[in-house]
């Protein structure tokens, strides 16, 4: 009889990546995925540490799950990711109701480590400072039919002075193109019609390899791959989107119109103190050759708002930025200190009602963006891969279009997994509403 696992992923896309490893090998072990707490046999909760917050609901989930462990004493409970990745040891003294510790480099250990656990009962922690990304283990489970993700590059070197990233995700170790492609191929034989290729810059990919490829030529290589229809990528970092990248988008059929680049801050005098290695002059012209070369193009962005000694005129130039651009969408966070970050020793930290006014004031000026460019797509027509039911109305079946907006639509037909023409009939805040036209002969 197999066991039951159930798996708590937090934080981003790498962080899921790495749980579909995760749920991959461990059902190699006769485990099976439950969602039901309280039948697991084991449960895993993969952290992240990028904001306090993150870190708090870790631990807090930690205190019910203790609860669990006293009523089912076999219960063994791993905790895994980025909070692993630097904490290691002292989880064991914080919540000694966990069983096993292992790092972000360490998932392929993992049935020698469940062995180990069940074997002695006792506590395991494993965390490495150095892995072959080459040599991971195949991955055997996805949540989705649909689109996957790939990893390309992992790890990263900028050492923004804000970001935990480079402490729990080690340096840039970008996997074999021969690697991925093959991956990619295996997908496209399973019916995968999209790939997201991922990695916490993708646009360094290849610098830390002898084999001369970059990117963009990574791209075209992926574009060769019968069956996948759409490409994706994140995260690019700006300082490092090439014009060789942005002509790649334009020439390259399969990638699709949408770029998530994080701007931070519109104020040159705090991106200088994060660290990022471009101004916002230097930021908006590559976003103006962007849209000049790749009709159409989507772009989102993470901004963080109180950076420490953030001025209200500092704050002032990242509204400004948010206008210019324009963005589809963007992803907000308040600035959290953390630990080994030369941010957190600054002086001069933005007091939090500040930081929520800026936050609010934010999201109010995006809303009415994201709101504005979704009602110009009214009455267009988009391509899109449907991706199944729609959540939150089942009669209905949701799908994304090339620029990454998500499109709810009736249809008499199941065309989950297929690529469809909508006429775009509403843009709402948070989606769009659609209607079918049949593909003509
Ligand atoms: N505080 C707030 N936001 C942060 N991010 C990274 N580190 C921090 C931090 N210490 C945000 C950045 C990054 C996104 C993934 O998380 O905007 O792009
Ligand atoms: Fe963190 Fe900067 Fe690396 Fe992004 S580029 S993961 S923000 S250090």
């Amino acid at each position: 009889m197999g066991r039951n696992l159930a798996v708590l992923t937090y934080g981003c896309q790498m962080n899921k990546y790495d749980s579909e490893r995760i749920v991959g090998i461990l059902e190699g072990l006769d485990f099976q995925l439950t969602e039901d707490l309280t039948l697991a046999d084991m449960i895993l909760l993969n952290t992240c540490s990028i904001r306090e917050k993150a870190e708090q609901k870790v631990f807090s989930q930690l205190g019910r799950l203790k609860r669990l462990k006293e009523g089912n004493p076999d219960l063994i409970i791993g905790v895994c990711g980025c909070i692993a990745q630097i904490e290691g040891d002292s989880i064991f003294q914080r919540a000694p109701q966990v069983d096993l510790v292992f790092g972000t480099l360490n998932i392929d250990r993992l049935p020698y480590m469940v062995r180990e656990v069940e074997k002695k009962r006792g506590r395991v922690l494993e965390i490495a400072e150095d892995c072959n990304p080459d040599i991971q283990s195949p991955l055997t489970f996805r949540e989705s039919r649909i689109r996957a993700w790939v990893s390309i590059i992992q790890g990263c070197n900028n050492y923004c002075t804000y970001c935990v990233v480079p402490y729990t995700r080690g340096r840039e170790r970008s996997r074999s193109s021969s690697v991925i492609l093959d991956e990619i191929r295996g997908l496209a034989e399973q019916g995968y019609k999209e790939v997201t290729l991922l990695g916490q810059n993708v646009n360094s990919y290849g610098k830390d390899r002898s084999d001369d490829i970059d990117f963009s030529e990574l791209l075209s290589m992926v574009e060769e791959i019968d069956g996948i229809e759409r490409i994706r990528f994140v995260t690019s970092h700006p300082k490092d989107i090439s014009v060789k990248l942005m002509y790649a988008m334009r020439d390259l059929s399969k990638v699709c119109e949408h770029l998530h680049l994080p701007v931070q801050s519109g104020s040159d005098r705090i991106l200088d103190m994060m660290g990022r290695g471009y101004t916002s002059e230097e930021y908006l012209s590559k976003v103006d050759r962007l849209k000049s070369l790749i009709s159409g193009i989507a772009i989102s962005t993470d901004i963080i708002v109180g950076f420490p000694g953030e001025s209200d005129d500092d704050f002032k130039k990242t509204e400004e930025i948010l206008r210019k651009v324009e963005y589809d969408s963007i992803f907000l966070f308040k600035y959290s200190p953390r630990p080994e970050t030369l941010a957190a020793s600054l002086s001069n930290h933005v007091p939090t009602d500040i930081k929520e006014e800026r936050f609010d004031r934010l999201l109010m000026i995006q809303k009415e963006i994201t709101l504005k460019k979704n009602r110009d797509m009214e009455g267009g027509i988009e391509e899109v891969l449907v991706e199944g039911p729609s959540k939150k109305d089942r009669k209905k079946l949701t799908a994304r279009t090339r620029s990454n907006k998500i499109v709810n639509f009736s249809s008499n037909r199941d065309i989950k997994g297929e690529m469809a023409d909508l006429k775009i009939v509403r843009g709402g805040l948070y989606s769009l509403d659609g209607e079918v036209i049949e593909r003509g002969c």
